[in-house]
């Protein structure tokens, strides 16, 4: 469980194996609207692509004898997250990817633990962030497992098409045996929809088909048995597209923007409910990560007061 000495801190892997989805542009966003509520946010480019990185207007390649970054962190085991921090805005920083990054699914693949090189640096941190951020590349190498076996939390971006549901079942069957064999703790806390056409029948169907699945799943016992679809879904707004080629945020880019409205309650929902969780952690000498357990199964209580369990296949 990686809670540090200081104070319990939110893991969440933003993570579909497809590309293009929007896993890039909902953790800056989504980071920058949690820190634009005063809570400190670090998130950690985990794709060799970069984005992240370059969306907050870092870049690393310019500058070979900068301080390390993600490579660093989950190469050598005397490098700590404190070392590799760029500060972004008030309350947000970065973790930075580089092109190196790679190689390193091949050079972590002799290592001992090599899928829990990063729960391993979270864990000694000393950092007072509240909230991590994991952007995972669009695979699911070694970099997704080191961020699945770090998180406590896994959201979905996903566009509302027929065939990203296909992609959504192999995802949670990943998430799935992560949590069997690596991460007990993990669970999917939902799905984002990115890009979305409130108006088209086709997504309305989707999603509605995503929420019956989630609610038949309430009792499953699965790392997806709290999941939900978050509301409301992330319009497409060529305002989110457009600010990461000036290296900025949507608040820093149009603050005025769909997309910063969307993102602003998303950030205010996921902030909403880590609040809840730590009012009841602080109640009772519960862990946290025992609470996010009996979370789930309140939620689950709630859902289906009197229903028998029933689980789909
Ligand atoms: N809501 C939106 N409206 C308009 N454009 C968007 C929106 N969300 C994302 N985009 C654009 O869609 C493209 C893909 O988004 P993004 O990079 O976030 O996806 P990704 O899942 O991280 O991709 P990859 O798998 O390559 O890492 C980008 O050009 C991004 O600017
Ligand atoms: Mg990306």
């Amino acid at each position: 469980m990686p809670e540090n000495e200081h104070k319990p801190v939110r893991v969440i892997a933003l993570m579909n194996q497809k590309g293009g989805v929007g896993k890039t542009t909902t953790t800056v966003n989504l980071a920058a609207a949690i820190a634009q509520q005063g809570r400190k946010v670090i998130i950690i480019d985990l794709d060799p692509q970069a984005h992240a990185t370059l969306h907050v207007g870092v870049d690393d390649n310019e500058s070979p004898d900068s301080a390390p970054t993600v490579y660093d962190l989950l190469l050598d085991d005397d490098i700590n997250i404190e070392d590799c921090i760029r500060k972004v805005d008030d309350h947000l920083d970065i973790i930075p990817a580089e092109t190196d990054l790679a190689a390193v699914e091949t050079e972590l693949s002799g290592k001992p633990g090599r899928n829990q090189r990063l729960a391993n640096a979270i864990a000694r941190s000393t950092s007072d962030h509240e909230f991590i951020l994991l952007d995972c590349p669009p695979a699911l190498g070694l970099l997704t497992l080191n961020a699945l076996a770090a998180a406590q939390e896994v959201i979905i971006p996903m566009q509302a098409h027929f065939l990203a549901l296909q992609g959504v079942s192999k995802l949670l069957e990943t998430v799935g045996l992560v949590r069997e064999q690596i991460n007990p703790v993990l669970r999917v806390a939902g799905v984002v929809l990115c890009m979305h056409d409130t108006q088209t029948s086709h997504s309305k169907e989707v999603v509605a088909d995503l929420e019956r699945f989630f609610e038949s799943q309430r009792d499953s016992g699965t790392a997806w048995a709290s999941a939900r679809v978050y509301h409301p879904p992330i319009r497409r707004n060529i305002k989110l597209a457009e600010c990461p080629s000036f290296g900025q945020t949507i608040f820093q880019y149009a603050l005025w923007a769909p997309g910063a409205l969307d993102y602003k309650k998303l950030g205010d929902t996921i902030v909403a409910e880590w609040d809840r969780a730590l009012a009841v952690a602080r109640s009772s000498d519960l862990s946290e990560a025992e609470i996010r357990v009996l979370r789930g199964a309140k939620e689950s209580l709630e859902r289906h007061p009197t229903e028998s369990p029933e689980v789909e296949a």
